[in-house]
């Protein structure tokens, strides 16, 4: 996929801005605080229709002002062109566009820009918290499989609800409750199928992308956890339903639902042990872009066309060494945005072949340098 042009209007610390991108790498340069790291988000939320920065939209318009809007124009690897636009008022909430109709249902939509992003949060995704991983699954399943975001949405809902019912007075009463727990299952059965499934994939990529980042003979592994435990060939439903009554009374006196994926975890290991007590930094920072190249593969595989790659300002956390390393390792590059406090950062990345763009930012204001 690749994005040809993008139009910001009161996003952040924009106005107006206008741009046009090629294929290849995109380098966004400039001083802290001048705006690079917006034009990542903004492309971030076309894809997903949310920010990585945060969850409130209304920090997202410019100041003073009572509405953003950003435009792409995309043209898939078979030639297919796709407009998309999101605009968000305080007032009205958020509307999404495609190629000119009203979209109302985000999640049809998702997944069809296949994004990448690696910012220096991920460089302590194998030693952060649970809902660091989890998210990091969400998102790259959302964007493979529609059915796995519809699951998601339903279970996410009727979580909330059990919990809800679980903190009224009436919460007693299991016939109260059990209609939630069956939208849980049902749904959260989903969850952890495709959850199981894929984390195996990585698996297997990880190793392979493992061993061509390290000089070291270490073999890496993650294993998918779950607190719906299945043993042997227990049918999953049936386990669930039974964990679910066993449970009941302890949630009760929490107000909170404590058994279902969204406790699930994902645990990584070296060498057989687990690599939060046992790997060093360095081990960490190559696992992490392992698994950002397995994300990539699995969607590339997916989607028959590779994803849009966003670097944000990771120059601090890797050397130029292994961001080299990390684009050899793509067999089609396909687009990258970089953002960089400075330009010679790149300039040090050489050693791959794809045509680099440059762009300076200062203050809001973005211009495109003659390459
Ligand atoms: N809603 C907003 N309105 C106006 N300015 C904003 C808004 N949100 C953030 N900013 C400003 O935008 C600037 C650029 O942010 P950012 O893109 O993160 O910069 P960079 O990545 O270049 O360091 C920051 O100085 C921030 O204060
Ligand atoms: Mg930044």
């Amino acid at each position: 996929m690749r994005l040809e042009r993008l139009s910001l209007s009161n996003f952040r610390i924009y106005e107006q801005v206008e741009l046009t991108f090629d294929d290849g790498i995109h380098v966004i340069y400039g001083d802290n605080g001048s705006g690079k790291t917006t034009i990542l988000e903004a492309i971030h939320y076309l894809a997903l229709t949310k920010s990585f920065r945060t969850k409130s939209d209304k920090h997202l318009i410019l100041n003073q002002q009572n509405m953003f809007r950003i435009q792409g124009e995309f043209r898939s690897d078979a030639g297919q062109k796709l407009t998309s636009a999101l605009a968000y008022a305080g007032s009205s909430g958020k509307q999404l566009t495609i190629n000119g109709q009203k979209a109302n249902r985000f999640s049809e939509y998702i997944g069809s820009v296949p994004i990448v992003l690696l910012h220096p949060a991920d460089l302590s995704l194998s030693q952060g918290s649970p809902l660091q991983r989890r998210r990091f699954l969400d998102i790259l399943l959302s964007q493979s499989s529609k059915l796995y975001l519809h699951h998601l949405i339903e279970y996410n809902r009727s979580l909330r609800q059990r919990n809800q019912q679980l903190q009224s007075a009436t919460s007693r009463d299991p016939q109260l409750l059990i209609p939630w727990e069956e939208n849980l299952i049902r749904n959260g059965v989903q969850l952890i199928e495709k959850r199981r499934e894929t984390i195996e994939k990585l698996d297997a990529l990880i190793k392979h992308y493992y061993g061509q980042l390290s000089d070291k003979d270490d073999s890496v592994k993650i294993i998918y956890q779950t607190n719906v435990h299945q043993k042997g060939d227990d049918d999953l439903e049936a386990v669930y339903r039974r964990l679910f009554e066993q449970k009941r009374p302890r949630e009760r006196d929490t107000g909170t639902t404590e058994l279902g994926p969204h406790r699930d975890d994902m645990l990584f290991l070296i060498n057989g042990k687990p690599m939060k007590a046992y790997a060093s930094q360095g081990e960490h920072k190559t696992l992490v872009i392992a698994l950002k190249l397995a994300e990539f593969d699995y969607l590339q595989l997916q989607q028959m066309q590779p994803p849009i790659l966003l670097f944000d300002d990771i120059f601090g956390e890797l050397d130029a060494g292994r961001i080299r390393m990390m684009l050899q390792q793509l067999s089609n590059i396909g687009q990258v945005f970089v953002t960089t406090t400075s330009r010679n950062f790149f300039e040090k990345v050489q050693g791959f072949d794809a045509p680099t763009h440059y762009y300076f930012v200062e203050n809001g204001n973005i211009a495109a340098l003659a390459s």
